[in-house]
């Protein structure tokens, strides 16, 4: 009640004054029981070494009522199938677009070269096959894949397509590791429905696409029947503009970010996650003892700096877990769950320093004949990420391995919230491939801001090479 009263004033204050004038564009959310059992996405045939992702249209019964025309990979009307690949691994995915419009298909947080990155200089026409093959060098951690064509990159997410990217190495670690049963994956995502089942795509504001109803791995209000006393979520934010801060009312251990497992374990009251992030969390629960995985918003009535409008202060079921009365007893979470050794500047590190405003970033809107920044394979580099403006961003940086330059222990992102008025330092890794001529992207992940220009291009150049694109001139 006090949070809520805090809230009420907060906003009545009009400390958020940008964002509550743009609320008229966040519907209510709607409330309904835990009524579906959870959706668990198949695991992608591999068939000869090659997996095979069909992009197609599809028909989704999300609700009881009339279906929603929907996109999908590898035959899912919605959403598609999780992809599973080893460290040391060649992965050979042909990714055919049977959709009515040219698409690519982007593996985020995936370290590999530019040409095979799927960002919107990997085309795919309508009927044309494209065919990404790369070997896999990088730690355990849960990655996704989606649609990244320049400008529409919202609507194609939006319309479905999205999958995860679960990359194994041989590092053993003692957590729960069997999927759908006790390693569990949960992509958030957020739709309004119009009257004839459609996606609708009106409640829209500063933020981007906002909906009234959550889907998790495509299922409204779902509840998952857990069979041991520690279950892992792995959780992924797929939703085009909408923050989560994920708490349930059971002990929650986060155990992975973005680019792979902690140095050790955390227990944690909650989990903010802007779109794009992923979490991986245990969570132990007590026979018989249903809870409710829930978003909540903070003590400011907010996620990720933003209140209500921009898809913050509601507090949203997200997934009932419903243990069963007698559970398997799984092992407590190791103290070490991982080795890696953590990024270090060196001693002149290069500083880059990315201004964050409206649809901007150093100024510049995405052109994609402009290159921004050259990098080296292999650096290691301090980016300061300043964000004067109103709105919250986040930055989500291909190829490369970041960590966000703060007291404690560093965990691997690829994706790094930026909230209103504040500047975040991370350290990053440039991935160690060059390739003079085909760039990669760093950009807002808040889909509208991504497609209205909130993305510049790198090249990663190794020593002798040139830079065959036009290099834009310096900043300021
Ligand atoms: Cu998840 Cu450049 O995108
Ligand atoms: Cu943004």
């Amino acid at each position: 009640l006090s949070r809520r009263r805090f809230l009420g004033a907060t906003l009545a204050a009009g400390a958020l004054t940008a964002l509550a004038a743009c609320s008229s564009g966040a519907p209510p959310v709607v409330r309904r029981p835990a009524q579906r059992p959870l959706a668990i996405p198949p695991l992608a045939p591999v068939r000869d070494g090659v997996v095979e992702l069909t992009a197609a249209p599809g028909e989704s019964a999300f609700l009881d009522g009339p279906t929603t025309p929907t996109w999908g990979y590898g035959g899912m009307p919605f959403g598609g199938p999780t992809i599973r690949a080893r460290r040391g691994e060649e992965v050979v995915v042909r990714v055919t677009n049977r959709l009515p419009e040219t698409t690519t298909t982007h593996w985020h947080g995936m370290t590999l070269p530019a040409r095979m990155d799927g960002g919107p200089h990997q085309p795919i026409a309508p009927g044309e096959t494209w065919e990404a093959r790369w070997r896999v060098d990088q730690p355990a951690a849960t990655l996704w894949y989606h649609p990244h064509p320049h400008g529409a990159t919202e609507r194609h997410v939006h319309r479905g397509l999205a999958g995860l990217l679960l990359v194994d190495d041989d590092v053993p670690v003692d957590l729960p590791d069997r999927y759908g049963l006790d390693d569990v994956p949960v992509i958030l995502t957020d739709r309004s429905f119009g009257p004839d089942g459609s996606f609708d795509t009106a409640h829209r504001n500063a933020v981007g696409l906002l909906g009234d109803t959550v889907l998790v791995n495509g299922t409204v209000a779902p509840y998952l029947d857990v069979r041991t006393t520690r279950v892992r979520l792995r959780v992924l934010n797929a939703s085009p503009a909408r923050s989560y801060r994920l708490a349930v009312d059971a002990p929650m251990t986060l155990v992975g970010t973005d680019g792979g497992l902690l140095p050790s374990p955390h227990v944690v009251p909650d989990v903010a996650l802007t779109p794009g992030e992923r979490a991986e969390i245990v969570v132990d629960v007590a026979p018989g003892r249903r809870v409710m995985v829930r978003s909540v918003p903070d003590d400011l009535g907010a996620v990720n700096g933003i209140a209500t409008a921009a898809g913050g202060a509601d507090t949203l079921d997200l997934l009932e877990l419903r243990p069963a009365d007698r559970l398997e007893a799984s092992s407590p979470v190791p103290a070490v769950l991982s080795r890696e050794v953590p990024l270090s500047s060196g001693v002149s590190p290069r500083v880059r320093r990315f201004e964050l405003s409206n649809n901007r970033i150093n100024g510049r809107a995405m052109d994609m004949s402009r290159v921004d920044e050259v990098l080296e394979p292999g650096a290691t580099e301090i980016w300061e990420l300043v964000n004067r403006h109103t709105l919250p961003h986040n930055i989500h940086v291909h190829d490369a391995r970041l960590q966000v330059i703060a007291p404690g222990e560093r965990a691997w992102k690829d994706t790094v919230p930026v909230p209103p008025g504040q500047t975040v330092r991370v350290l990053v890794r440039v991935g160690p491939y060059a390739d003079p001529e085909v760039p990669y992207m760093i950009h807002c992940h808040m889909l509208r801001h991504e497609d209205d220009g909130m993305m510049l291009q790198f090249l990663v150049v190794g020593a002798g090479q040139r830079p065959a694109a036009m290099v834009g001139h310096a900043h300021g």
